[in-house]
């Protein structure tokens, strides 16, 4: 339905159906119904409480005033810091912008790069927002299948186009748990140097790796890619910290600084006091963030134990906090599936579709609750779905 007096540009745009599920499940909880949460990319732990008493401090020191706008130099060399750690990316803290969380960063970056006629690539099934993004820069979204970037890379070069601007990758993959191998970062390296086009690297899970942790790297880091590419990073995840909103975004200086201005208008600068909470993150100890993967791995086997115990197939996530099993099988397709188990099982997960057209046919569990909820929702969709 078209809003008179509405712009063209945000009627094209979708609220996440993520959130849809999420407010449904809510709804139904507070009319006093029994629902298990596992739609949500929410993780259930505390913000490590080091990260929460520096944050006090900071707000007791009086850190309460405007700082720059791409953020406090402290926290713009502790991500330069982190990143030269765990990426072997050198970055200068002008080539650095503090964010309101990844989805800032993905905002800024698609804006400052995107011009009506470009063309980005995007795997498929993605993350919720990235349509929106594209269709806000004016530019076509070309969306190829994941299965071909993790498996065939070489067919990648068949959808690039004279106006291939860019290519959104997100390794690990929210919805289905892959990490792209190096492989094919090598191959999409090449491709881009050779059609010359940029690289958006969306990695805000890259903490959270179960197997095969030799094969991640960051294509960045590859021969001649810094300079082509975007790398995104967000504190909700890693640290538990997805309601304080912040993130970064890193890349090639000219173009960051065009993404500044932009940044500028939106919010002059990011929340201070939460900025020195975010470099303390980063600069201390990491033994939260392994604990807290460690016990998502737990999850993570006792969800995969479920869907083989019912014979429901799926590919093993890799990382990440999500599982994407395919519903194929049971005859309906995966928003009928859905509302089937949130009143059937009163389980909420989230459908396929809302991840794209290859998203169809599967559907989306979090693992991101706690193990003994997990178990009681794994034990209700197993009495549901036997007696399909
Ligand atoms: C792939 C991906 N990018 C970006 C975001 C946004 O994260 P943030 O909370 O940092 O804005 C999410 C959140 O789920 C995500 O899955």
């Amino acid at each position: 339905m078209f809003i008179k007096g509405a712009s063209q540009r945000v009627q094209g745009i979708y609220f996440s159906k993520i959130r849809e599920m999420t407010e449904k499940a809510a709804k139904m909880k507070r009319e006093g119904i029994d629902i298990i949460e596992l739609s949500q990319g929410r993780p259930d732990f505390d913000t490590p409480k080091h990260i929460i008493d520096a944050t006090e401090y900071a707000l007791q020191r009086g850190l309460v005033h405007y700082d720059m706008s791409a953020g406090t130099i402290g926290l713009r060399e502790a991500i330069a810091y982190r990143m030269k750690e765990d990426f072997n990316l050198q970055f200068d803290i002008s080539e650095i912008i503090v964010t309101i969380g990844a989805a800032e960063a993905n905002y800024l970056v698609t804006q400052a790069l995107l011009d009506p006629g470009d063309e980005m690539i995007v795997p498929d099934p993605m993350y919720v927002y990235y349509p929106g993004l594209a269709f806000l820069g004016g530019a076509t979204m070309v969306s190829i299948p994941l299965d071909t970037v993790i498996c065939d890379p070489e067919k990648i070069e068949e959808h690039v186009t004279e106006k291939t601007k860019a290519i959104l990758l997100t390794s690990p993959h929210n919805p289905t748990g892959q990490v792209i191998p190096k492989k094919s970062l090598e191959m999409i390296a090449q491709l881009a140097q050779k059609r010359d086009f940029f690289v958006i690297s969306d990695d805000i899970y890259y903490k959270m790796i179960y197997e095969d942790r030799d094969d991640y790297i960051n294509i960045g880091s590859l021969p001649n890619m810094k300079e082509r590419t975007f790398v995104i990073g967000s504190f909700s995840k890693t640290y538990a910290m997805d309601g304080w909103r912040i993130g970064y975004l890193a890349g090639p200086k000219e173009i960051m600084q065009q993404a500044l201005k932009m940044h500028q208008h939106i919010l002059s600068c990011p929340n201070t006091f939460v900025q020195e909470g975010a470099r303390v993150a980063l600069t201390s100890s990491q033994a939260c963030v392994d604990d807290m993967v460690k016990e998502f791995d737990r999850r993570r086997k006792l969800m995969m134990s479920y869907f083989d115990d019912m014979g429901v197939s799926y590919k093993p996530p890799q990382g990440a906090f999500y599982l994407f099993p395919s519903i194929k099988e049971f005859g309906m397709n995966s928003v009928e599936f859905c509302n089937f188990l949130l009143t059937k099982a009163r389980v909420a997960v989230v459908p396929g579709s809302a991840f794209g057209e290859l998203g169809e046919g599967f559907v989306r569990f979090s693992y991101t609750t706690n193990y003994e909820t997990i178990k009681e929702g794994m034990e209700r969709v197993k009495s549901t779905l036997v007696e399909l």
